[in-house]
């Protein structure tokens, strides 16, 4: 039997590595970092699953029907049907293994979050990112001893090895002595969102680059929905990036306003009284970005957090208070914040179909890196949710093809490329081109002139890792020419309406080695009776 290579360490590559040591299959564990660093220890808010323990009636169908609806019905109904309906045990699964997540005696606390009209988002304060990802680690740590998973933190994923549309395995690089390595076996990719295009305008690490995906792309493998990249309503500059002020603290009472005619107008709760602050993220990030034209309004949006009541910061927003303290120097309890939206999450990825296999046989993905459950805009609370089920059901389907691969010793040879001297984002030119070519409002004119530079860029380009982030700055530049409608995070000027007859479908990026083609594919029709 031969090993599985995940790539990556966060919630996805845990919860693969802990499904595949649980069946005594062994694998290993790569990451540029030790899984204490993964972005998924930055998640805030919380994790979904329709427990229904806050006596509210809510049911897997429901979480379903909201999934589906957050993504402005783009996400594969059969994928988010077993994503919901797993969610429960998900959930319990983890406290099982001593996640402390806020109980209520012996049961789950549950809270507001955006898109969902009921109670579902099992959380840790505002750290439930940190929480997780240290009972996964501490779990995996036991089958580590036992020698079913091999880490290799601080190693850089280089490329992957296909035949005839085979992966049989990987290169990766030591990032301190420099060396290579071919491992062969399947290869899970876990390698989270593409952070490196936008400099300084993400929530996340730019430890998180994209170039894995950037690097898969180079080789065939299909991208899917490239254009969604998810604005987060709630976010403030800092230094090399931006801060998130997570969702719970409107699920809390966080209030967003403008000035007009010199007094605060709370507008979401205006335009929308049934969800009010809790829309989805789209749609919030969205009316910012317009109420600040409007007339007679001021030109920042604040989230006023002074409502909250003292026993939710003291038992649920405690560290989200010491956060603004120390980053923003500001105390929200008692003034409220200037917030903008902010990119926090891509939609599109690796095209994995609801096993989470991808074009090639052999290679799978999960979590982040891959376009699977969320369609067109992500429900908050739904990514640690995907990111944790899809790694199971990742490491199911490479555990069924294990026994097709060799299971040859390592050999480690000199790099000549000396990855770990690679910068961390696109040159200043190309992310300035990105950002404002992709923001929440995007048109023709615009994406038009960013392909055309974009060009440019990737002919003068030399270096190979450098090149390759740009072509698939040119994949989502065309994938959103491509889509010549609004939906979801992706909003156009020049073709205001949702399109259902054209573009309820999934754009499809694939690289010849010369072009990339961009297409529409049919979205899978849901099976069963369940409504
Ligand atoms: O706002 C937040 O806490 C983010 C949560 C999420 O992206 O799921």
């Amino acid at each position: 039997m031969s090993k599985i290579n995940i790539i990556g360490a966060g919630l996805a590559g845990l919860s693969a590595a802990l499904t595949l040591a649980q069946k005594g299959q062994h694998c290993r564990l790569i990451s540029a970092l030790p899984s204490e660093r993964a972005q998924s220890v930055m998640a805030e808010g919380g994790i979904n699953a329709a427990l229904d323990t806050m006596g509210e009636n809510d049911t897997v169908r429901e979480h379903y029907h909201d999934t589906m609806r957050g993504g402005v019905e783009l996400a594969d109904p059969n994928a988010v049907w077993n994503l919901c309906s797993d969610a429960p045990e998900t959930v319990n699964r983890l406290c099982s293994l001593g996640a402390p997540l806020q109980m209520n005696g012996s049961e789950l606390i549950l809270r507001n979050f955006g898109g969902q009209k009921k109670k579902r988002t099992a959380y840790a304060k505002s750290s439930t990112g940190k929480i997780l990802m240290t009972s996964l680690i501490d779990e995996v740590r036991k089958y580590e001893s036992k020698g079913l998973v091999e880490r290799f933190p601080h190693h850089l994923f280089k490329t992957l090895i296909i035949s005839q549309r085979k992966c049989n395995g990987v290169v990766i690089a030591d990032s301190y002595t420099g060396k290579t390595a071919t491992l062969s076996g399947a290869v899970i990719l876990a390698t989270g969102g593409m952070n490196s295009l936008f400099p300084g305008l993400t929530t996340g690490t730019v430890i998180n680059t994209g170039d894995v995906t950037a690097e898969v792309f180079s080789l065939g493998v299909e991208l899917a929905n490239l254009e969604f990249i998810q604005y987060h309503p709630t976010t403030v500059s800092i230094p090399q990036k931006r801060c998130l002020i997570s969702e719970a603290a409107r699920g809390e009472g966080g209030r967003l306003y403008i000035e007009k005619n010199g007094e605060p107008w709370y507008f979401m709760e205006e335009k929308y009284p049934e969800l009010g602050n809790l829309m989805p993220r789209d749609v919030v990030s969205r009316e910012i970005m317009l109420v600040k034209k409007q007339k007679n309004c001021g030109d920042k949006v604040y989230l006023d957090m002074t409502g909250i009541e003292e026993s939710a910061w003291v038992n649920k927003l405690s560290d989200l208070r010491e956060e603004c303290i120390a980053f923003l120097a500001k105390d929200p309890k008692t003034e409220p914040i200037e917030v903008s939206p902010g990119i926090h999450y891509f939609m599109g990825g690796v095209s994995v179909d609801e096993k989470h296999r991808t074009n090639i046989d052999g290679l799978f993905a999960a979590g982040e890196c891959t376009c699977q459950y969320h369609g067109a805009n992500r429900l908050g609370g739904n990514s640690m949710l995907g990111a944790v089920y899809g790694g199971k059901v990742a490491a199911e389907s490479a555990f069924v093809v294990s026994d097709d691969f060799g299971n040859e010793a390592i050999q480690w040879e000199e790099d000549t490329e000396k990855m770990a001297l690679r910068e961390s984002s696109v040159s200043e030119k190309a992310g300035v081109i990105l950002k404002e070519s992709l923001g929440i409002f995007r048109n023709e004119k615009q994406l038009q002139s960013a392909l055309s530079q974009i060009n440019e860029l990737i002919i003068a380009e030399k270096t190979d890792y450098r090149k390759k982030r740009l072509i698939l700055a040119k994949a989502i530049l065309l994938s959103a020419l491509n889509r010549k409608e609004s939906r979801g995070a992706h909003t156009r000027e020049d073709y205001p309406d949702r399109n259902d007859a054209e573009y309820k479908k999934t754009t499809i990026a694939v690289f010849d080695g010369n072009n990339i083609s961009v297409s529409l594919r049919e979205i899978p029709i849901k099976r069963g009776t369940e409504q």
